[in-house]
C-alpha cells in the first residue's frame, strides 16, 4: 500500500514544510491537485507552484489534473517535475495522444474515472497506462463522503487489467481514510489518496502508521 497524501487539505501557507514533514515522516508519495475552475468548480495551483516546491523536496509527486484544454499543459508539467500525471478521460477527446504525449515526455500515465465514468472508458487504451485512478468522489473538494459503489468499480477494472495482461496499478482518491482502507485494498488498489483523513490527523507519522495497520489487516483477512 502506498499513501499519497492530498495536498488540498495541507497548509497552503507552509506548503514546503508540510512537504517535508511528510517526508520525514516516512511518506514516499504527495499528491496534487489542479484545479481551473473549468473543469471542476474549484481552483488551486498549477506548473510555477509545483517547481518551485519540487526544488526540495525528494517525494514522488503524483499530479492529478482537473482541468479542460490539458494537452496545453503537458510539457509545463514536467517541466515542473511531476512524476505521475493522471489525467480525467472526460476532460479530454483525444486520451490516446494525452497519454503517449505524457509518456514521451517522462512521466507515468494514469487516467482518472468520475464515479458516473464506466470502466470501458479504459479499454481502448489500456496499453498506455501506468496507473488507473479511480475518483470515489465526484472531483473538486476535500472532505466528501466515500461513494460505495467505488469498490466494486475498483474489482472490475482490476479484473479488466489482469485480462490484459496489464500491469498499471488503481489508485484510488476520495472519502478514503482507515476505516475503508481494508476493502480498498482488497478490491485491488495499491494506492490510496487521502486529504482530510490525513491532514486532519496529525502527527503525520503516527497518521501514516494507522494507516499502515489498517492496511496490514486486509493482508490477514
Ligand atoms: C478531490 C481531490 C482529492 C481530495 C480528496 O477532487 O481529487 O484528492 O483532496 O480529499 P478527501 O481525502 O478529503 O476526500
Ligand atoms: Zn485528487
Amino acid at each position: 500500500m502506498i499513501l499519497s497524501p492530498s495536498l488540498l487539505s495541507a497548509d497552503f501557507g507552509n506548503l514546503e514544510s508540510e512537504l517535508a514533514a511528510l517526508e520525514q515522516a516516512g511518506l514516499r508519495w504527495a499528491h496534487w491537485d489542479v484545479m481551473d475552475g473549468m473543469f471542476v468548480p474549484n481552483i488551486t495551483f498549477g506548473p510555477p507552484v509545483i517547481k518551485r516546491l519540487r526544488r526540495n523536496s525528494g517525494l514522488f509527486f503524483d499530479v492529478h489534473l482537473m482541468i479542460r484544454a490539458l494537452q496545453r499543459y503537458l510539457a509545463e508539467f514536467a517541466d515542473a517535475g511531476a512524476d505521475l500525471l493522471v489525467v480525467h478521460a472526460e476532460s479530454t477527446v483525444h486520451l490516446d495522444r494525452t497519454l503517449r504525449e505524457t509518456r514521451r515526455l517522462g512521466m507515468q500515465a494514469g487516467v482518472a474515472l468520475n464515479p458516473s465514468t464506466p470502466v470501458s472508458a479504459l479499454e481502448n487504451i489500456v496499453e498506455l497506462l501506468d496507473l488507473v485512478f479511480v475518483m470515489s468522489v465526484n472531483p473538486g473538494f476535500g472532505g466528501q463522503s466515500f461513494i460505495p459503489q467505488s469498490l466494486n468499480k475498483i474489482r472490475r477494472i482490476a479484473s479488466l487489467l489482469q485480462s490484459c495482461g496489464s500491469k498499471a496499478r488503481i489508485q484510488v482518491d476520495g472519502g478514503v481514510d482507515p476505516a475503508n482502507t481494508p476493502e480498498l485494498l482488497l478490491a485491488g488498489a495499491e494506492i490510496l489518496v487521502s486529504g482530510s483523513a490525513f491532514f486532519n490527523f496529525p502527527p503525520y507519522a503516527e497518521r501514516l502508521r494507522v494507516f499502515q495497520d489498517a492496511a496490514g489487516h486486509a493482508s490477514t483477512r
